[in-house]
């Protein structure tokens, strides 16, 4: 049952199982009862199969079953104290470069015009990565964003009237398309937005993901000349000598990388670099991410803490390099289907649809995040424009998913569903085991507590439990991995298997 688990399963023995102590489930919603009902024996005998299930006695066990007298030692999850400047921040967060995975999962797309660019999604290279609206000036590009200047400008003390020392230098930043630019504020403040390393650090993405290395080749290097050292430089001697004219200097440096990318779209060649390529690199995808979050989620982030302590609806947050590792670990691809139950603010809902270019689903009942979630998604479209790229279709839910009909349909048709149930109560892991089994076959169902106890197998005693149809891998995260303890853990993987029951009952 668990791959990759210390603990074996139990051997094919007839055993004697102790009777749990049963805390009656909760009472299921007609649609999943009667769904279930259509699965066979496995509803029919559900109830009685749960009894005979094993208890659960410690917390490396699965939160699942409604027979479980524990409750996972903490339920509170926090939300991240981080300043989101830092969140893709590589310097104490597993880098996309060393990770292993990142290495078996690039291969080599249509021939690209330099081998920098390396392709992820095995989808059959089919995923279009750039946007024709972004790239086409049909409505001149123009459309609503929340501009870093303005976030800047919201935290800024007002200046006294007499202080003429420090007065607004904004910029204005040229995307990899033909999209408007983003107005930066150079006030060297370091609040939410740190807006000088953030031009230089889109800067060097964009020169390492659009460019070809001849074409690189004025920006990079460390000569004079080099628009990437002009913009480092400019930025140093800034911090040193925190003065109105080397704010210009600042100023004019950005102008010069403008007018040099401006120059490469303007003769068609970031939309064909863009053509040659069928993946994102993770530093990219989480600078775009921690974009949308600086401007949408980080000036409300407060009101993510409330909520009912020891409730369902605790928040916390898998971050992007755990996320990218169960992309890779499902293989999901840009045509497949992914959905997040319990989505808080839709941040891996977003980060699928950006990485893998999947139609993304997520689900959220809380309504601060539920307002936040609505404000990521029209600021990640936004973006996604801004940087000339196609993602997937994002669909958020603001509703209890165990009653909504529109996300049990993604459901069906989901090939990966991701569930944070971290806290999620047994009763409610309960509901879940049931709703899966509309899944198809093959689904893959990653959780943070398991679906099914490890050891657990199948006897005639336990035909119609759930748990049957579920084939449990188990992994795990590291530090910088989620938002609410700098540890590691364990998360899993279930592959929905019908089969492994019909094979128990050839036997
Ligand atoms: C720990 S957070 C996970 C957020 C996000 N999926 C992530 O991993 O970053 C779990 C979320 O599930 C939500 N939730 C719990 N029960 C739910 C239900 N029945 N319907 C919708 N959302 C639910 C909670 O409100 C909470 O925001």
């Amino acid at each position: 049952m668990f791959k990759n688990s210390r603990i074996k399963p139990a051997p094919k023995v007839v055993r004697t199982e102790q009777a749990p102590v049963v805390k009656k489930p909760q009472p299921l919603p007609s649609k999943i009862a009667s769904s279930a009902r259509r699965q066979q024996q496995i509803a029919r005998s559900n109830a009685s199969s749960l009894r005979s299930s094993p208890a659960i006695s410690n917390r490396s066990s699965p939160a699942t079953s409604p027979s479980e007298d524990h409750e996972p030692s903490s339920r509170h999850l926090q939300v991240p104290k981080r300043k989101p400047t830092r969140q893709s921040s590589p310097s104490d967060r597993p880098k996309f470069n060393e990770s292993d995975d990142d290495e078996d999962d690039s291969t080599a797309c249509q021939q690209p015009a330099q081998k920098r660019q390396k392709v992820q999604d095995k989808g059959g290279g089919k995923r279009q990565l750039r946007s024709r609206k972004a790239f086409s000036e049909a409505d001149a590009g123009r459309f609503k964003m929340i501009h870093a200047a303005e976030i800047v400008a919201t935290l800024r003390k007002p200046k006294a009237v007499s202080d003429t020392s420090v007065e607004d230098v904004i910029v204005e930043l040229q995307y990899p398309s033909a999209s408007q630019r983003e107005r930066y504020d150079l006030h060297f403040g370091k609040d939410r937005i740190d807006s000088i390393e953030e031009i230089i650090e889109i800067a060097k993405v964009v020169t390492k993901v659009y460019l070809t290395d001849e074409q690189a080749e004025p920006f990079l290097g460390q000569d004079n000349g080099k628009v990437i050292r002009e913009l480092e430089k400019a930025r140093n001697t800034l911090a040193k000598e925190p003065t109105q004219s080397r704010r210009e200097d600042f100023k004019k440096a950005v102008d010069g990388y403008n007018t040099a990318i401006q120059a490469l779209i303007q003769d068609g060649a970031l939309a064909k670099n863009l053509d040659n390529r069928c993946d994102l690199p993770l530093e990219m995808v989480q600078l775009i991410l921690r974009q949308v979050y600086d401007r949408t989620v980080s000036p409300d982030v407060d009101s993510l803490r409330k909520y009912d302590a020891g409730s369902d609806n605790v928040y916390g947050e898998l971050l992007s390099p755990l996320v990218n590792r169960i992309f890779k670990k499902t293989k999901i691809t840009s045509d497949q289907v992914f959905v997040d139950l319990g989505s808080g603010v839709g941040n891996v809902v977003l980060q699928a649809a950006l990485q893998v270019g999947c139609e993304s689903w997520g689900c959220e009942m809380v309504p601060n995040s539920c307002k936040l979630a609505k404000a990521q998604k029209k600021e990640f479209k936004a973006r996604c424009r801004l940087w000339g790229i196609a993602s997937g279709e994002v669909h958020l839910v603001a509703d209890d998913f165990k009653h909504n009909i529109s996300i049990q349909n993604a459901m069906k048709r989901a090939d990966v569903i991701l569930v944070n149930n971290e806290v999620f109560s047994s009763e409610l892991n309960h509901t879940l085991n049931l709703m899966f089994l509309d899944c198809k076959d093959g689904c893959r169902i990653v959780s943070l507590k398991s679906f099914v106890p490890e050891g657990y197998q199948i006897t005639a005693r336990n035909i119609g439990n759930p748990w049957n149809v579920l084939d449990v891998e188990k992994l795990q995260y590291y530090h910088g991995d989620v938002s609410w303890t700098g540890a590691g853990g364990d998360y899993y993987i279930a592959t929905k298997d019908s089969q492994r029951l019909a094979d128990f009952e050839r036997q």
